[in-house]
C-alpha cells in the first residue's frame, strides 16, 4: 500500500551543524512505527519537521499525496497530523476537559468558535462537543482529573492529557516524541493499549521511544536514526539485532 507519510531526503542544518541528512523513510497507513537511536540523533528535530513547525534545510515530506514543506504548522495539524512534545506542553490554567476541548474544535468549522453567533444549533453543536470530550476523557481514565487545572495534575496523567488532546482532533497520523519517558510500568502499559486501540480504529502511528521493551512490544517496524543519518530499519527484532544498530548504541554508553 501507498505510504500516508512519506519523507524524501531531508537534511536539516543549524549554523554549522547537520542534524538530519538525507533522511528519506515511509509510514504505511495503519502501522505503528517506533523511531529509535541515541540522544542528538534527530528524532525531534525529524517530527518537528513532519509537523511543520521547522523548515527542512533540503528535502521534501509528502502526507497523503501532498507536500508540507513550506505550509504554516496549524495547516499541517488540520490536515491530519496531531503530535505530542517531548517535554509534555499543556497550557496552566485550562483545566483536562478543556484540553480535549481545545483538541476537539480544531477540527470543528470556524463558524463554532464564534461566540457572537448564540444560535440554538450552535448551543447543540457545542454540547455535542462537550459530550465527545468527556467520552475520550473517560476513555482515557481521566474522568477523576477532568475539571482540574493541568498544573495539579500529575505528570503521569499529564502524558495521558496530551494523547486525549491530540486524540480529540481526529487525526490520520500521530506523532508522538518519547510519550512513555517518565512513566511507571502501569502507566506504560495503559499508554501501549491505547495505541493499539488507537491504530486498531485506523489512526497511524509514528514515535520515538527510547524503551526498548515497549518498542519491542509496539512496532510493526522500527527506524534507527544516528547522528543525523538513517541505518537500519525493519521489524524490532531485526533491528534490535543489527551490529551497526548495537554499535550506535554502545558509542553512546562509551560518551556517557
Ligand atoms: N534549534 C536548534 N538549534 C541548534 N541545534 C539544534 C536545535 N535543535 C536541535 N539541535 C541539535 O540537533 C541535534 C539533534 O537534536 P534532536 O533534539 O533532534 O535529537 P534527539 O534525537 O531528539 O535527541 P534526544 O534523544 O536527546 O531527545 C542535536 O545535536 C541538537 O543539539
Ligand atoms: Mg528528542
Amino acid at each position: 500500500m501507498d505510504a500516508l507519510l512519506e519523507v524524501r531526503e531531508v537534511t536539516k542544518a543549524f549554523d554549522g551543524l547537520v542534524a538530519l541528512s538525507g533522511v528519506s523513510l515511509r509510514v504505511r497507513p495503519g502501522q505503528i512505527k517506533a523511531l529509535i537511536g541515541p540522544n542528538g540523533a534527530g528524532k525531534t528535530t525529524l517530527f518537528h519537521i513532519i509537523a511543520a513547525s521547522l523548515a527542512p534545510t533540503s528535502g521534501d515530506v509528502v502526507f497523503a499525496g501532498r507536500s508540507l514543506v513550506g505550509l504554516p504548522a496549524h495547516r499541517v495539524a488540520r490536515l491530519g497530523i496531531a503530535r505530542t512534545f517531548q517535554n509534555v506542553q499543556v497550557f496552566p490554567g485550562m483545566t483536562v476537559l478543556e484540553h480535549v476541548l481545545v483538541g476537539l474544535h480544531q477540527q470543528a468549522p470556524a463558524s463554532l468558535l464564534s461566540a457572537a453567533l448564540r444560535t440554538p444549533a450552535l448551543r447543540r453543536a457545542e454540547r455535542r462537543l462537550r459530550e465527545e470530550a468527556w467520552a475520550l476523557v473517560r476513555r482515557l481514565d481521566l474522568e477523576a482529573w477532568a475539571e482540574v487545572p493541568a498544573e495539579v495534575v500529575p505528570f503521569g496523567l499529564l502524558r495521558r492529557v496530551e494523547l486525549a488532546r491530540a486524540l480529540a482532533t481526529r487525526p490520520r497520523l500521530l506523532l508522538l516524541d518519547e510519550p512513555g519517558s517518565g512513566l511507571n510500568p502501569a502507566e506504560k502499559q495503559a499508554l501501549a493499549s491505547e495505541l493499539r486501540r488507537a491504530r486498531d480504529e485506523g489512526v497511524t502511528v509514528f514515535l520515538v521511544e527510547h524503551d526498548m521493551s515497549m518498542v519491542m512490544e509496539l512496532a510493526d517496524e522500527v527506524e534507527v536514526l544516528d547522528q543525523g543519518q538513517l541505518i537500519a530499519e525493519g521489524p524490532p527484532a531485526e533491528v534490535q539485532r543489527d551490529p551497526r544498530v548495537v554499535a550506535a548504541y554502545l558509542g553512546e554508553e562509551d560518551g556517557a
